[in-house]
């Protein structure tokens, strides 16, 4: 029996599940009772994620978010087996370190395809059956980089600034047409994820010690945010804006 029931039976998609903050939120979601769909361009870790997750009914689909046709086909598949959609998370993303006097004009396109346009092409392509629901949320994964800069995230940090900004805009025009479907944007901070270890004690020792709080986040504790803005609890939480980051901004 979960612990906390809140999301029992509900439908869940995310996109970049197969590893990272997106299987962490998949698993925590599924713990609650939540059905998953899981998306993802990497199918062998995305069929490893699904395996290990609790409950049953999850569905895995192969989905590359800057491509429309897939998020038709995608939606397609879910109307299919749920005929609605209950929580959407727009967490696939990608980014490099680079200075924007480095940046070529493919690599920019890249980066906002991969963290902007995927927001907004899930978000509508999945609205019908998010309407479906009559008490549907999206989160979209934005990052501290929307708000402070750091060297080399030229691209990355506008296009993440464009997901808050488009959250705010979804949530209005949802609210403002009597769309149930509440938007709102998470915003990490340094998250310990399998690249952070790759990079080697001494980079993470000093990326810990650089927030206030003295260390980085588990991707657990951006999924308690994520399932948090998700729930019910948050039925007057839209279109903000909820940084989850040890304190880094706010210095
Ligand atoms: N890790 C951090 O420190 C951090 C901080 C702030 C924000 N974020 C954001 O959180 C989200 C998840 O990051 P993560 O650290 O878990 O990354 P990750 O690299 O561990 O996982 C990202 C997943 O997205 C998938 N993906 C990449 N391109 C895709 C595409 N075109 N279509 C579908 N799936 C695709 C990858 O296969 C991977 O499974 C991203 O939006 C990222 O920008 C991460």
């Amino acid at each position: 029996m979960p612990a906390n029931e809140r999301h029992a039976g509900r439908i869940v998609m995310i996109t970049g599940a197969a590893k990272g903050i997106g299987a962490a939120t998949a698993h925590a979601f599924a713990l609650e009772g939540a059905i998953l769909v899981l998306a993802d361009i990497d199918m062998v870790a995305l069929n490893a994620t699904m395996a290990g997750l609790p409950g049953a009914g999850h569905l895995a689909i192969r989905l590359d978010v800057t491509t429309p046709d897939d998020w038709q086909a995608a939606v397609a598949q879910v109307d299919d087996r749920f005929g609605k959609l209950d929580v959407l998370v727009n967490n696939a993303g990608w980014g490099n370190l680079r200075s924007i006097f480095d940046t070529k004009p493919e690599d920019w396109r890249r980066l906002i395809a991969i963290n902007l346009d995927s927001v907004f092409f899930g978000t509508m392509a999945a609205m019908p059956l998010l309407e479906r629901s009559g008490d549907a949320a999206v989160v979209n994964v934005s990052s501290i980089r929307s708000r402070v800069v750091g060297f080399g995230s030229g691209p990355y940090s506008a296009a993440k600034a464009g997901v808050e900004m488009f959250s705010r805009v979804a949530a209005v025009e949802c609210a403002q047409t009597g769309r149930k479907v509440r938007v709102n944007s998470i915003h990490p901070g340094f998250v310990d994820t399998p690249l952070s270890k790759a990079q080697g004690e001494a980079a993470r020792a000093a990326r810990a010690a650089s927030v206030p709080q003295g260390r980085m986040a588990e991707p657990e504790e951006i999924a308690a945010g994520i399932l948090f803005l998700a729930s019910r609890e948050a039925s007057y939480v839209n279109g903000s804006a909820l940084v989850v980051d040890g304190a880094f901004t706010a210095v």
